[in-house]
């Protein structure tokens, strides 16, 4: 139930001065370690996947594990997809159930850049989607050290950034003054004022990428001057390998016996982070701020009128394939009546990532196709209906609660 609207979170960190963790999942160690510590911080929290990691695990089997954690989780959650490099990525991003997406095309010449994050923010603004995009260049590999990819940073310009954010409309704006992703020989120099200054300009929840490392003073200077989200991978790989190696020396040589320990030293990083960000203890005040993020089913039931049963599968395969394809259609179920005698014979279940989608869908044109040129001359009478899941109300006796 707490998966909530990223950007409602988000705006909620921008208001009141204090940042949300994004931290990155690469496993199910990282996954339990992150909820872990943001349940024992009560603070609101952000599962982040980047695309650059999906060579190491298999995201789509992840994602279900990742929005049941965020179910069940009693603390405010929103689901990122990092780094994508395409429209595609975030429509995988989308469709496996992440509710903020980011495309980074930092890399790209500035008009480039613009053109694809803006193409990215109207599929994923119908889709109720929230697209944090990227201006400038923040060198580095999460995860590794910093000076075996030393690029140079692009920090980004205050101008480029006021025209990039009203040509693109992005919900937040990941900045570079001088961090740089994965582990850092030296200190780094934060250009404070160039913050500032895109803040002032912007007014819109800033994003600092490569956020391990910094000192408890940085990060309260980044805070104050917009950043509300800060992403987080390398300080959490190093506690892990620390806490692996240690295992090692107890002598351990069985597998479990290498990997204990994981999720807790993971959870105590976390913690320690959101204390330091002022996320901590804000869990009850955003979850009453942010919409809850939930899905919509769509269902059809129908009769096909004068066609064999085997040419109506070949229709509805059809369907199941134009359907799946629309963005911020998360899954379609085509079924069939169990009983002979059903008044109605077929269905499909469609499930919608976000209310927004419901008209969206109606008018897409490969769907508005596949209706009037296939679907509508055979179906008989149909019903259809959009719902959501009721909230709980308080259990009480049904006797009782009748109105007499
Ligand atoms: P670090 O790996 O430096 O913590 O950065 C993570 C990040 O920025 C992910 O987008």
């Amino acid at each position: 139930m707490p998966l909530v609207e990223m950007k409602d979170m988000l705006q909620h960190a921008y208001q009141h001065g204090y940042a949300v963790g994004a931290f990155e999942v690469v496993g199910l160690d990282f996954l339990e370690g992150i909820m872990q510590g943001a349940e024992k911080a009560r603070a609101p929290i952000i599962l982040s996947l980047s695309e650059s990691h999906f060579k190491c695990f298999d995201y789509e089997l992840m994602m279900p594990a990742v929005e049941a954690a965020a179910k069940r989780a009693s603390v405010p959650v929103a689901i990122h997809f990092d780094h994508g490099t395409c429209l595609d990525s975030a429509l995988k991003g989308i469709k496996h159930g992440c509710n903020g997406v980011m495309v980074d095309a930092s890399h790209l010449e500035f008009s480039e850049n613009v053109e694809i994050t803006k193409e990215v923010v109207t599929t994923a603004h119908a889709c109720g989607v929230a697209v944090e995009g990227e201006l400038g260049c923040i060198p580095g590999v999460e995860g590794e050290g910093a000076e075996f990819y030393p690029g140079d940073s692009a920090y980004t310009s205050v101008a480029e950034a006021k025209v990039y954010v009203e040509r693109t409309a992005v919900d937040f704006l990941a900045v570079s003054i001088g961090t740089v992703h994965g582990r850092m020989k030296g200190k780094p120099k934060l250009d404070y004022q160039r913050l500032k200054q895109i803040n002032e300009a912007l007014q819109i929840p800033l994003v600092i990428h490569g956020g391990s490392g910094l000192t408890g003073d940085q990060f309260h200077r980044l805070i104050s001057n917009g950043v509300a989200k800060i992403n987080c991978y390398t300080a959490l790989t190093e506690v892990v390998t620390k806490q692996i190696k240690q295992n090692i020396k107890a002598a351990s040589n069985s597998y479990l016996g290498v990997v204990s320990g994981l999720s807790d030293a993971v959870a105590d990083e976390v913690e320690r982070c959101m204390r330091l960000w002022g996320s901590a203890g804000r869990a009850a005040e955003v979850m009453t701020r942010c919409l809850t993020w939930t899905s919509v089913e769509h269902m059809v039931i129908f009769n096909v009128e004068g066609m064999e049963q085997e040419r109506a599968e070949v229709l509805l395969a059809e369907g199941l394939r134009v359907i799946s394809a629309i963005p911020g259609v998360r899954d379609v179920f085509p079924g069939k009546a169990v009983q002979e005698k059903a008044q109605y014979k077929y269905t499909w279940l469609v499930r919608f990532c976000h209310p927004m989608v419901i008209e969206n869908y109606r008018q897409h044109p490969d769907y508005v196709s596949f209706n009037e040129k296939l679907f509508r001359p055979v179906a008989g009478h149909s019903i259809s209906i959009d719902f959501k899941a009721m909230e709980p109300v308080a259990s009480q006796p049904y006797i009782e609660s009748r109105v007499v």
